[in-house]
């Protein structure tokens, strides 16, 4: 045992913490005798007393037992843990039938998209940009005071004066008039979705759903077991009329109008009114997540689903994970009017609520202005990292990549020009540490459009051209292999 006398920690809690560490471990065995506290005093140079405090706070826990007349050993209510833990190094797979069928279907969704904080890692936002003395000013504002109200259980609807200052932001910002009462906070998009299918979606009910669309909401609604109807993406967004032919009658529709995920493009106001004009046909609801909506950078934006949306059909959903930053996991749902009350119930239900001082935070970073100020910085910032993303790739990978021209959002897509296997030059490029995201990632049916994602927001000018002069020697590479394959094969016809 090393104890450290320079420590601001007491010695007893030391000579605790490492006897415990070697009961747990198992180091030292059920029934294990312990020296005496005198002996261990003695060989620690502590005083008997500190010893004896020990032992009988791990008495206490039930890891050491004392009899009078054979001393201090460990417990042998832990071998039945041994026993436990003998049997788990025979570890049998876990039968299907012991398992809920949304685990299995879980197990099958593949790995998460890389989330690692270099390029072009989609969806992160400038870090280095963000006004981190404000936050931290307003964090300890609400961490000094007002303790009854913080340090309690959150309202699982949310902080009032979040509910409020986000009503306000929607109204000026995106053209959303509502009641903050319409308004539930929720810890990030990705909880909304779950809640919205737990709601809505019943196992068999036909969801048209982008494709390629967002993973996480496409996952929430396989594990409700919807029916998840794949509605191609073009230029103009989702593909109204492919829905109405594929599931003419359908309950739920997920849409990314703003900026869709991934391929970029706004939903054209016509494909707008046509969604919303299906969706009254089959009185179905559309979660309109706008995820983005923020980042609009030069033209004007088209009007939200929600602002145009007369019906009340619209559930719209907005995220604080691009605007802010995603660690904070804090969003929320805009309800349609007649769900607000289905939105009560399930939320006391279901929901754990999201800290309040961090809701408290964002309230402020809102209403003192902080925000609308980040964001228009943030606009122009990711305009030039998009324009440095633009130029670099036409200058540097043009036989290979073109960039989409893209005006909204963190993140464009390259489309590839040549006949190269997407999968292997992102395999490559992981290799040396760069992200690429093929779009095939994102379908659920195969899509023409061959392409990668590549974020730009969170990079520097100069940190994407260095990715990107790396990515010109991994694809001359994979070229010049290629073209040799060609030969060869053509040489063999021969
Ligand atoms: C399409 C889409 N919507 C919403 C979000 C935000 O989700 P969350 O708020 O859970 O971070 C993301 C995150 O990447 C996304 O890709």
């Amino acid at each position: 045992m090393a104890l450290d006398r320079d420590s601001s920690q007491a010695l007893s809690t030391q000579i605790y913490q490492q006897l415990k560490e070697l009961i747990l471990e198992g180091a030292l065995s059920a029934g294990d005798r312990l020296p005496s506290t005198r002996t261990m005093a003695t060989e620690l140079g502590v005083a008997r007393a500190t010893i004896v405090e020990t032992f009988e706070r791990l008495v206490a826990e039930g890891l050491l037992e004392s009899r009078v007349g054979a001393g201090t050993q460990v417990s042998q209510a832990l071998s039945s843990r041994a026993a436990l833990a003998d049997t788990q190094l025979n570890i049998h797979p876990v039968a299907s039938t012991k398992l809920a069928k949304a685990l299995t279907m879980a197990s099958q969704f593949g790995t998460r998209l890389v989330h690692k904080h270099r390029p072009f890692t989609t969806g992160m936002p400038a870090f280095d940009a963000f006004p981190m003395a404000q936050w931290v000013r307003l964090s300890g504002k609400h961490l000094r005071n007002a303790r009854n109200q913080m340090l309690s259980y959150p309202d699982p609807h949310g902080y009032g004066k979040l509910r409020e200052a986000i009503a306000a932001h929607l109204r000026v910002n995106r053209g959303i008039g509502c009641d903050p009462q319409q308004i539930f906070i929720v810890s990030g998009a990705q909880y909304a979705f779950q809640l919205i299918a737990d709601m809505l979606v019943d196992p068999g009910d036909k969801v048209w759903f982008e494709n390629p669309g967002h993973i996480g909401a496409r996952n929430c609604f396989m594990l409700a077991g919807a029916d998840v109807v794949a509605v191609p993406v073009d230029e103009s967004g989702l593909r109204v009329q492919c829905g109405l032919e594929k599931a003419p009658s359908f309950k739920l529709a997920f849409v990314t109008p703003s900026h869709q995920q991934p391929l970029g493009v706004k939903m054209s106001l016509e494909r707008r009114f046509g969604l919303l004009k299906a969706a009254e046909a089959s009185e179905a609801w559309i979660i309109e997540d706008d995820w983005v909506g923020d980042f609009c950078v030069t033209d004007k934006p088209l009007p939200t689903l929600k602002e145009m949306d007369a019906g009340e059909r619209v559930i719209y959903v907005g995220s604080f994970s691009k605007s802010v930053f995603p660690s904070l996991r804090l969003g929320f749902i805009l309800a349609p009017l007649p769900l607000v009350p289905f939105f009560h119930t399930s939320l006391e239900a279901f929901s754990p609520g999201v800290p309040t001082h961090v809701q408290a935070i964002m309230a402020d970073f809102i209403s003192e202005g902080h925000f609308a100020t980040h964001i228009r910085r943030m606009r122009k910032l990711y305009a030039e990292r998009y324009d440095a993303l633009e130029t670099a790739v036409g200058t540097h990978l043009s036989p290979w990549l073109e960039v989409a021209p893209t005006r909204t959002g963190l993140h464009t897509v390259a489309y590839l020009k040549c006949d190269l296997d997407l999968d292997t030059l992102c395999g490559a490029a992981a290799h040396k540490g760069i992200v690429l995201t093929p779009i095939s990632r994102f379908c659920i049916d195969p899509v023409e459009q061959k392409g990668i994602a590549m974020g730009f927001s969170a990079y520097t000018p100069a940190q994407i051209e260095h990715a990107v002069i790396e990515l010109k020697a991994i694809l001359e590479h994979a070229s010049a292999i290629s073209i040799r394959r060609t030969r060869a094969h053509a040489s063999l016809q021969d």
